[in-house]
């Protein structure tokens, strides 16, 4: 969202105030925040008892710049705190998961006994196939049950889930097996997606072309598609995992225990390798959902509708609810599967009471009607959320009265795959929320916004986000990479958190997230680098050189725009640009996911440089946004960017 937007919007003064009901069975008082902050780390250590610990922590945390250490000499399982607690303490026979498909009617209940059972079956396959602690295991599944019992298995070995979204190519598959060696790949053999089953296997077995190390692919059957098979590499998960005993004993690991890496996009073209450890990262997910979403686990229905591939999804939808022991509503499709009113009749259905999605989606659904939330009773929901992207004051109005009935608090929420957990959000309840804004840090966590030189900025004033303070649930590092985690995150601002997006303060001190500052793009919610598409571009035989900027966009938050220079060989000479930018554009999509897909791709005979050699991408952002061009003395042919915007606007535009 742009400054201007904000300034006019904070000039309307809206301010929701949240209502008494609900402030008086809320689980976070107001007196919390002086709580946390009295001693924050001591506070820490009062909510790691929301975990199931064997070994309860006596140290608290142990830092020293970037290393924390949280809870270190504390022991426990993270599949026990998720799951077996809640057998054991009687709490079976409630609802885990309200499983969703993607066609109408096809739907199943897991409890949590079965969860347990599930789980359980699931480790002893993968002892069987191998797996021993601290192997790293892919998982490139769909939404379906099977991607949380298997990520619940891996953890229950103390092996390490890397988790990557099903949507990513084979090439995508394969650099993040091989950057984290990953021994085995649990998958299925395609997954449904508007009705129509798409193959999720070739993929797989196109990237372990280039990942010899692999030893065993658990594949579940989802659709009848054909599927090729690798005798002896190859299992099926009816035929493995259904035979075994529903019980296994947990071993207890150390807190620091790694506990899943997870891919994002960093500056560079290579995807960071983030690594989350098991106590702090458990104890943050818990607490968070615990305070944020206000849940009640006896009576709550909670949807957190993300994929379980992003980090949304592992502290979302597996560890933090199923700590809390919560009831979930897990949907495999998408919010036009089988119409567009398929998320107000799940909700309706199962009486949903909490709904966590982005911005992204909320826009989507804006754009098909009030008319169609309106047809259904959605008077279940009591509490509302966002993430992933700044929220449009439009649509976090329009998410207010048309979902929320006028009636739910919203909670904004801001985090990252590096945080780990929220880390800025209203607490419903307490904080009088603002459309837009993340309003300020949670209790135990401390931010600030500053300067260029590092300085924290007054109220009414921009900057750049820090986190001043170690948190439990901060990323360990990125996966074999310790010098790059120092210098993106460490090293910008000395002795603070860089987490690379612009904020604001307002008049009163209240918080507003920006968008990222460094070239990281985020589309629809997801992140990808400028760098990453670039070289995805350049890769094609017909291009010479690529830019790529994340211009705004009314649906997803930001869409990729690219300007290419060809060398043009005799093949490409005879094909019309229309042509060929269809074939970059589905280039890039095969190299990296369709969601990298260009929107506008402009060929041009050259690129703005400064004189000395490099892209001014700054340029060319204000090109593809039609803004009025900046300073353009630096060039060394002042007219090319002209030129270009020339060209942009007789461009066409992609519709998908
Ligand atoms: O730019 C911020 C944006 O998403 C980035 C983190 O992306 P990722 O690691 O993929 O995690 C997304 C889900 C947690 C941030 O650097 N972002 C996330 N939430 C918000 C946000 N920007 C503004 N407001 C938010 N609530």
């Amino acid at each position: 969202m742009s400054e201007a937007k904000i300034e006019a919007w904070l000039e309307e003064d809206r301010e929701f105030a949240p209502s008494e009901a609900f402030s008086a069975q809320a689980n976070a008082q107001p007196s919390i925040y002086d709580e946390a902050a009295k001693d924050p780390v001591a506070w820490w250590r009062e909510q790691a008892n929301r975990v199931t610990w064997d070994v309860a922590p006596t140290s608290t945390l142990e830092w020293e710049l970037p290393n924390a250490k949280w809870f270190a000499d504390g022991m426990l399982n993270a599949s026990v705190s998720c799951v077996d607690v809640h057998v054991r303490e009687g709490r079976g026979d409630r609802v885990a998961f309200n499983w969703v498909a993607d066609a109408e009617g096809e739907s199943r209940v897991i409890t949590y006994h079965e969860l347990y059972r599930e789980v359980c079956r699931t480790a002893n396959a993968l002892i069987e196939l191998g797996v021993k602690k601290g192997d790293r295991i892919a998982v490139y599944m769909p939404m379906i049950p099977e991607a949380v019992f298997a990520m619940l298995a891996i953890v229950r070995l103390g092996a390490i889930h890397s988790v990557v979204f099903g949507g990513f190519s084979a090439d995508a598959l394969a650099s993040r097996i091989l950057d984290s060696d990953c021994r085995f790949v649990v998958t299925a053999d395609g997954a449904f997606r508007r009705g129509a089953a798409t193959p999720l296997k070739p993929a797989v077995d196109e990237a372990l072309k280039s990942c010899p190390d692999v030893s065993a692919v658990l594949v579940v059957k989802r659709t009848d598609g054909a599927v090729d098979w690798v005798e002896g590499r190859d299992h099926w998960w009816h035929d493995i995992v259904e035979r075994q005993s529903a019980s296994h004993e947990p071993e207890s690991f150390p807190a620091e225990t790694p506990l899943f890496i997870m891919y994002t996009s960093g500056t560079t073209a290579k995807p960071k390798g983030i690594f989350h450890t098991t106590g702090g990262y458990l104890t943050q997910a818990a607490t968070t959902y615990y305070y944020v979403f206000d849940v009640k686990p006896e009576t709550d229905v909670c949807w957190t509708a993300a994929d379980i591939g992003w980090i949304t999804g592992h502290s979302y939808i597996v560890y933090g609810p199923l700590i809390n022991g919560v009831t979930q509503i897990m949907y495999e499709g998408l919010p036009d599967s089988g119409g567009r009113d398929r998320w107000w009749k799940i909700i309706s259905h199962y009486k949903a009471t909490i709904l966590y999605t982005a911005p992204t989606t909320i826009r989507t659904l804006m754009k098909w009607g009030h008319q169609i939330p309106e047809g259904y009773d959605l008077s279940s929901l009591r509490l509302l959320g966002t993430v992933g992207e700044p929220i449009n004051p439009e649509a976090w109005m329009w998410y207010r009265k048309n979902i929320g009935g006028s009636r739910c608090p919203i909670v904004d929420t801001w985090w990252q795959t590096e945080t780990g957990a929220i880390l800025c959000s209203p607490l419903p309840g307490i904080t009088a929320t603002k459309p837009g804004a993340a309003m300020r840090a949670l209790p135990g966590i401390s931010v600030a916004v500053v300067d260029d030189a590092g300085n924290e900025v007054g109220n009414n004033s921009g900057g750049y986000l820090v986190v001043t303070a170690p948190w439990p649930s901060m990323t360990r590092g990125i996966w074999g990479d310790p010098d790059r985690f120092m210098s993106t995150y460490w090293a910008r601002f000395p002795g603070k958190y860089f987490a690379g997006d612009g904020a604001k303060l307002d008049a009163e001190g209240d918080l507003w997230l920006l968008g990222r500052v460094d070239d990281v793009m985020n589309i629809s919610g997801h992140r990808l680098s400028t760098t990453e598409v670039e070289h995805a571009l350049v890769g094609h035989h017909a291009v010479a050189e690529a830019a790529v900027v994340g211009a705004s966009d009314d649906t997803t938050g930001q869409a990729i725009v690219a300007f290419v220079t060809l060398k043009l060989s005799a093949d490409d000479a005879d094909k019309d640009q229309a042509a060929l930018i269809e074939e970059l554009r589905a280039h890039v999509a095969s190299v990296i996911s369709p969601i990298a897909k260009p929107r506008q791709i402009i060929l041009t005979p050259e690129l703005p440089k400064t004189r000395s050699g490099k892209i001014m991408r700054r340029l060319l952002r204000d090109v593809a946004e039609n803004r009025s061009l900046g300073d353009v003395t630096t060039l060394t042919d002042p007219t090319v960017v002209n030129m270009i915007a020339g060209l942009m606007d007789t461009s066409a535009t992609a519709e998908d």
